[in-house]
């Protein structure tokens, strides 16, 4: 089992000046020398479209779907937009969910987080990100919500300023880390569930 780790982070706001990616960015400082955190950009995919068979971006989102594929876990931020989750996260969500049900989110630990310039932190762009990754069949960490209320002013030189802040995100990433521990594990054992499901046809053993 390996030792270290590997978590990507996906903001869901292409601003330059985003709180939202501050948030994240802010704990790579923050984070014990084993568990490592990258940001994976997602504002160069095209909006979804099946029939879209340019190569640029079949290679977009394989390289997305590699990297999913390859993480320990997901920690995935939105602003709230109108009372949702950004579309430029649901539109890269849309597109590594394929194959529907069997996408490299399958099984995948999330952490979901949101932000918003209100006292309420986005708690409705989180019920959303929560649905649409449960959607995928990732295993989306049940835990107090961590929606970050007043986000813009907790922000200082692109560095968040706040430590309770700070601490209830690194309790929810221990969260995540647990749940990616537990999946590891579980992986180990025998999988008992598969008493129940039918077996598929052709690969009977008599
Ligand atoms: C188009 C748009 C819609 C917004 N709608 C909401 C909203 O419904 N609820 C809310 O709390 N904030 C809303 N906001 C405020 C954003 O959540 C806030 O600006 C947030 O800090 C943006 O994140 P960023 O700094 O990472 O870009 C909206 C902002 C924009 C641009």
């Amino acid at each position: 089992m390996p030792d270290t780790i590997e978590l990507i982070g996906i903001s869901g706001s292409l601003r330059a000046a985003s709180a939202t990616t501050a948030v994240l960015t802010s704990l790579f400082d923050r984070l014990p020398p084993d568990v490592r955190l990258t940001m994976v950009p997602i504002g160069h995919l095209p909006v979804y479209n099946d029939d879209d068979e340019r190569p640029e971006t079949r290679e977009a989102v394989k390289a997305l779907q590699q990297t999913i594929d390859r993480a320990d876990g997901v920690i995935a931020i939105s602003p709230e937009y109108n009372h949702g989750m950004s579309g430029v996260l649901k539109n890269a969500v849309d597109w590594v969910s394929r194959p529907g049900y069997a996408s490299v989110l399958r099984n995948k630990p999330v952490l979901v987080m949101s932000t918003s310039n209100s006292p309420l932190g986005g708690a409705r762009a989180q019920a959303q990100l929560r649905e649409t990754f449960a959607s995928t069949l990732s295993r989306v960490v049940a835990r107090r919500q961590v929606c970050i209320g007043h986000a813009p002013k907790k922000i200082t030189d692109g560095k968040l300023n706040d430590e309770p802040t700070y601490a209830f995100i690194l309790d929810a990433i221990g969260d995540l880390i647990d749940e990616i521990m537990m999946w590891r594990h579980h992986k180990e054992l025998e999988p008992r569930g598969s008493l129940l499901r039918p077996v598929p046809p052709g690969t009977a053993k008599d």
